[in-house]
């Protein structure tokens, strides 16, 4: 299979796509970036992933249409053979573009550079969904706008590293004794059988998946607070679970080294990666009934 990317208006082999060094991005991380799944070829809440990238971008002042992009998503699993996948991604990012670099905005013009490419997210075995995972807490040390989905991630970077190296799979940022969010997902509680997740302010990223699965709470009868959780209370919530675009629903079953309740994965949140599951199912079966009867 070849691995096509898309560059500035190209479709072209990944080998060949070239960006310049003084590209802004390479240079000061100015740009942003959004992840979108799809499920067996259906981009899953698209326009949501949309509208944060356009804030994002009217929030940097970048001047970027963003018209072409949902066409240039589907393009780009379709190149790559990745329709048929149970989930795939696709990576788009937008820099301010390539000009001597200086800390300001370039004085005139600068066209943006887009660079997406498609890759397939692996979900878990059920069996290994079913054991849970690990987390440690790290200190948040990002600016102070996380809620724009920009592409400088050296803190998130560091964090995750700070995971790998601890054996563990994510890592739970924590700010002036708060329980933010993971390096690359969001995370939620439960107690006494509500959803307890930080409220979506500069302070964390406003997660796409994490909107959906509040939503799916609520239809399933089951209370959501969005409240901070200070980091005293890891340690007495029933469950807690990470998601995200790449994460899904993911249980997490310790925190530095401490089970959460009895170390195993909690009914609210196996009740809510079921909902999830059918919701990105529905989503992928009505997109192939619409392109079988339209
Ligand atoms: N990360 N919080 C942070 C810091 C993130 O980077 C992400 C997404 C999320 C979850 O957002 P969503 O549900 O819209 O994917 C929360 C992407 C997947 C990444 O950086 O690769």
């Amino acid at each position: 299979m070849t691995d096509v990317v898309y560059l500035d208006g190209a479709y072209l082999p990944k080998a060949e796509a070239r960006v310049s060094v003084d590209d802004r991005g390479f240079l000061l991380a100015d740009g942003v970036y959004e992840v979108t799944p799809a499920y067996r070829g259906s981009f899953f809440r698209l326009d949501r992933h949309m509208d944060r990238l356009a804030r994002g971008l009217r929030e940097l002042r970048i001047d970027f249409d963003l018209d072409p992009v949902p066409e240039i998503h589907g393009r780009l699993l379709e190149e790559n053979g990745l329709t048929g996948d149970e989930v795939s991604i696709v990576y788009l990012q937008v820099t301010r573009g390539v000009a001597p670099r200086t800390h300001a905005f370039p004085p005139g013009p600068v066209a943006p550079t887009v660079y997406a490419f498609a890759g397939v997210y692996g979900r878990p075995s059920r069996e290994r969904w079913e054991r849970g995972y690990r987390a440690i807490t790290v200190p948040d040390r990002r600016w102070g706008r996380v809620d724009i989905k920009s592409i400088a991630l050296l803190p998130n970077v560091l964090a995750q590293q700070a995971a790998v190296d601890a054996g563990v799979k994510d890592a739970l940022l924590v700010r002036d004794g708060i329980a933010l969010e993971g390096s690359h997902n969001n995370v939620c509680f439960v107690f006494d059988g509500t959803v307890v997740t930080h409220p979506p302010t500069h302070e964390i990223l406003h997660g796409v998946t994490r909107e959906y699965v509040l939503e799916l709470a609520r239809e399933e009868g089951i209370p959501v607070e969005e409240r901070a959780v200070q980091v005293e209370e890891i340690h007495a919530a029933d469950e807690i679970f990470f998601t995200g675009t790449t994460t899904e629903v993911r249980p997490c079953v310790e925190v530095d080294g401490r089970p959460v309740a009895d170390g195993s994965v909690g009914p609210v949140t196996r009740r809510l990666f079921g909902a999830f599951l059918e919701g990105v199912e529905e989503v992928a079966r009505s997109a192939a009934g619409a392109a079988t009867s339209g």
